[in-house]
């Protein structure tokens, strides 16, 4: 009997799942750790630890879990790493002391590092190729959500105790809704049509193909063969990585060191604090702040998901990066010649700016880039170690972005200059080492890649 159409919304939607945990997890924390660091009686650094520990966790996670998917495939480590997700929520929620939370948040990081390093591939393999710029923005769109959730939820708790002095453990136990779906779904969804040809299971391909692909232009039969035609490489396992895969390699990790180092989480996790320290504002209005730029950054990636297939990757790439190193650039000026009461609120605006350039741009496309650019036989592995720069990356900004700005006596000008610097930096990287991906085949993508590689040998 032959399998019903598989629908791409409903794939898509799960499939990405992982990323709406991802924001959500990395959100919560600047809502629940006032909380959790009353209720536990911590003091400065072990609540610091507690926020730090899951990027430590997710760094690791996307390195053990991703690498493992070239072998086991997609599939299965997407439902190990929603197992994870429900453990760690789980944990997180009843945790009685400092030692059980950072414990949870490891198991929580785990989970968002092997999702950040699956997701991108599974989705990017399963598109069609006239549709994979915005089906691979969905994992950006639900981390957007996610952390707009974890905003609302903070706002939500502040202040008032609601439920009793145990609220936070209200926070963060409603992780563990998305995380049942993502279990269900991950048990529902399909394998990826290219991990089945790579491991010679041709037909099953065929079979997830014909019921993926109704409906679009591309022919079922074109594409397995178009894979094949990859997927007989040699096996070099790491050794290929760092040979022809080498250009992939660079890119991936120049996208995503960026990504981070143009500071994003300095505003999505510390926002509410600059208000407070830097301008004096209260906790309430501070948060409000936040929820706000959590809301243009969802709707800005709303926008970036209609046009991802319309415009250049490069295109997009390159303006993000004008419109964040101007903004910063003019944040920088001019919080270091006016007054905090006047800067305020110009401030507020440019930040606002500043996320329009980042959420347009650099957040969804170098996630969607590092499932698009890895050879097929080194696409788990590739991926994997590309997001744990990203997580590595992550941890050094949010761990010494206080301590500069203390540096600056709070003038956030300081390190946002700095930031700037990287901005205008990341439209020379774009320029010179970012391929164009847009309307391209995965398979394609892969022959021009490595024929970079193969142009360097032979002039060598
Ligand atoms: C990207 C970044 C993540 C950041 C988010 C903000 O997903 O990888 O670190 O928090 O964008 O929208």
């Amino acid at each position: 009997m032959k399998k019903p159409r598989l629908s791409i919304a409903f794939i898509f939607i799960f499939g990405a799942l992982g990323g709406l945990l991802f924001g959500f997890d990395t959100g919560i924390i600047s809502g629940a750790s006032p909380l959790i660091e009353a209720n536990f009686h911590l003091n400065t650094e072990q609540t610091g630890f507690i926020t730090s520990s899951v990027l430590i966790g997710s760094a690791i996670g996307a390195l053990s879990i991703g690498s493992l998917s070239d072998r086991f495939g997609r599939k299965k480590l997407l439902i190990l790493a929603s197992i994870l997700f429900l453990v760690g929520s789980g944990l997180s929620a009843v945790a009685t002391g400092f030692v059980p939370m950072v414990i949870a948040r490891i198991i929580l990081g785990l989970a968002v590092g092997g999702a950040s390093a699956l997701t991108p591939a599974y989705l990017a393999e399963l598109a069609d190729k006239e549709h994979r710029g915005s089906l691979g923005t969905m994992f950006q769109l639900m981390i957007t959500l996610g952390i707009l959730l974890a905003y609302v939820s903070n706002l939500a708790f502040l202040g008032h105790n609601l439920l009793g002095v145990r609220d936070w453990r209200w926070m963060l136990g409603s992780a563990l809704i998305p995380a049942i779906l993502l279990f269900i779904g991950g048990i529902l969804l399909p394998e990826s049509p290219r991990y089945l040809v790579e491991k010679g299971k041709t037909k099953e391909a065929r079979e997830v193909l014909d019921r993926l692909r109704v409906g679009t232009n591309d022919d079922p039969e074109e594409e397995i063969k178009e894979i094949e035609s990859v997927s007989h490489q040699e096996k070099g396992g790491l050794k290929e990585l760092f040979t022809v895969a080498r250009p992939a390699l660079i890119v991936a990790i120049g996208l995503m060191l960026f990504q981070q180092l143009v500071g994003i989480n300095a505003v999505i996790y510390f926002l509410p604090q600059v208000f407070m320290k830097g301008f004096h504002f209260p906790a309430s209005g501070a948060i409000w702040i936040s929820v706000g730029i959590g809301i243009v950054n969802f709707i800005v990636t709303v926008l970036a998901y209609l046009i991802m297939d319309k415009v250049n990757r490069k295109t997009i790439l390159m303006f993000g990066s004008v419109v964040m190193g101007v903004s910063l650039g003019l944040l920088a000026i001019l919080n270091f010649t006016v007054s905090i009461s006047v800067a305020a609120i110009p401030t507020i605006i440019l930040i606002a700016v500043y996320i329009f350039g980042f959420a347009i741009s650099w957040g969804p496309i170098a996630w969607l880039m590092i499932g698009e650019i890895f050879p097929l036989s080194v696409r788990g592995i590739g991926t994997a170690i590309g997001s744990a720069a990203n997580w590595i990356a992550n941890f050094i900004v949010s761990q010494f972005f206080l301590t500069i700005l203390a540096l600056f006596h709070n003038n956030v000008g300081g390190p946002f200059a700095i930031f700037a610097v990287f901005a205008f930096l990341s439209l020379g990287f774009v320029y010179y080492f970012v391929p164009e991906t847009r309307n391209k085949s995965l398979e394609q993508i892969e022959g021009e890649l490595v024929s970079r590689y193969n142009d360097k040998q032979k002039k060598a």
